[in-house]
């Protein structure tokens, strides 16, 4: 695409997306057009799944590598055969329960898949999404929509059409701006070609929700792909499990000591230390803890209640853009608990991180 073309932006209802707004982005797609939109997790870049050349302007307009697979979109379970020949009973019943929602399969793919979709990989990614545009859009142009997170590649996801700006204005043709999406992290990758099921990217479906369909699951140890360990555990393109990914363009250090009063104190000698080193310092915290740093010259932001992972989820990425912009050039964050969405929320603070303390 043009370069120097400026990327259209359109309001869309989040709740009741107006026809007209989604037929004419349907038919982008249609023409072969790279569409940003929202999903319940985060914003999507979406193009036709089915077309070849369109897919490709997806890697180019997020510079992402060729090697790295692309989540396809579905408006209706009965979509799936559309790319899937043999679908597992397991499959369907996971559907049931958390369809349409932040849950993407990995399957066997079929014929009709282009390569590039899966970056050469005989299995695709597959998910329906809940947002009511997202789901709009799916079922008014009637294709499969292949759709990373609309962002450059590496970066933090967007939870935002304005985030979506920040990074793609000029590179990608429209982004339907339907406000800020719910859960504010990405779906749960579940690889349904393995027994059990394994997890390979926590995300908006806890592990806990899945084992009460399916049964004690696995989750990929992220950190086996980058310290080169067995290409038969390591599905070998995954950038979502990339150790360093959804990064901020600060320096990022986790304090994961499990008790939140010792990571709380030595957040606090670390930011003295810095500030003293010349350090412009950010912070990303519960909204409790912000007390605790009142005396200390310190950009801070709060991203809700320790008691409430659904809204520290909702809030991460956009407080991690909100300390860059701020100029920070430091941020310190605590981790969040393993249960629940915690285990996603920590699996990208520490793939955000730069160095992880962990006493
Ligand atoms: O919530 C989400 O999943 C968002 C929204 C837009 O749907 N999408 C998203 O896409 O996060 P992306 O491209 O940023 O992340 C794709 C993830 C990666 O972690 C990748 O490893 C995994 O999906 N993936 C895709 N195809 C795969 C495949 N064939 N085998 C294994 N993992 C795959
Ligand atoms: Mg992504």
């Amino acid at each position: 695409m043009d370069a120097k073309k400026k990327t259209r932006v359109i309001s869309v209802d989040g709740r009741f997306p107006q026809p007209k707004v989604i037929n004419f982005a349907a038919r982008e797609i249609l023409h072969g057009k790279l569409v940003a939109f929202p999903t319940e997790t985060v914003y999507g870049l979406g193009a036709n799944a089915l077309d070849e050349i369109a897919v490709n302007k997806i890697f180019i307009a997020k510079n992402r590598p060729f090697q790295d697979p692309l989540i396809v979109h579905i408006g209706s379970i009965t979509d799936l055969h559309l790319l899937v020949n043999d679908i597992p009973v397991d499959v369907y019943m996971l559907a049931d329960v958390f369809w349409p929602g932040p849950l993407t399969f990995v399957l066997f793919k079929n014929e009709r898949v282009p390569n590039n979709v899966t970056a050469g990989l005989d299995k695709i990614a597959v998910r329906m999404p809940a947002h009511p545009v997202a789901l709009a859009l799916l079922r008014s142009c009637r294709v499969p929509i292949a759709a990373p997170s609309a962002n450059c590649f590496g970066k933090i996801s967007p939870t935002t059409a304005k985030h979506v700006i920040d990074d793609l204005d000029g590179s990608i043709d429209l982004v339907l701006d339907g406000g800020s999406t719910t859960i504010g992290l990405e779906s749960t990758v579940l690889d349904m070609t393995c027994t059990p099921p394994r997890i390979l990217r926590p995300g908006g479906i806890s592990k806990e929700d899945l084992e009460k369909v399916l049964g004690p699951l696995t989750v990929h140890d992220g950190r086996q792909s980058i310290e080169g360990g067995d290409a038969e555990e390591t599905p070998q393109c995954s950038p979502g499990m990339l150790s360093k990914h959804y990064a901020p363009r600060a320096e990022l250090i986790l304090i994961t000591i499990p008790n939140t009063k010792s990571a709380l104190k030595k957040m606090r000698q670390l930011s003295k230390t810095k500030i003293c080193e010349g350090r412009i310092v950010g912070l990303l915290l519960a909204d409790e803890e912000k007390c605790f740093f009142a005396d200390l010259d310190l950009q801070i932001i709060t991203i809700g209640s320790q008691l409430q992972k659904e809204s520290i989820a909702k809030n991460l990425y956009s407080g991690l853009r909100e300390l860059d912009e701020k100029g920070v050039d430091l941020i310190l964050a605590h981790d969040f608990g393993k249960e629940g969405l915690g285990l996603a929320i920590n699996d990208r603070l520490r793939r955000a991180s730069n160095i992880i303390i962990d006493k």
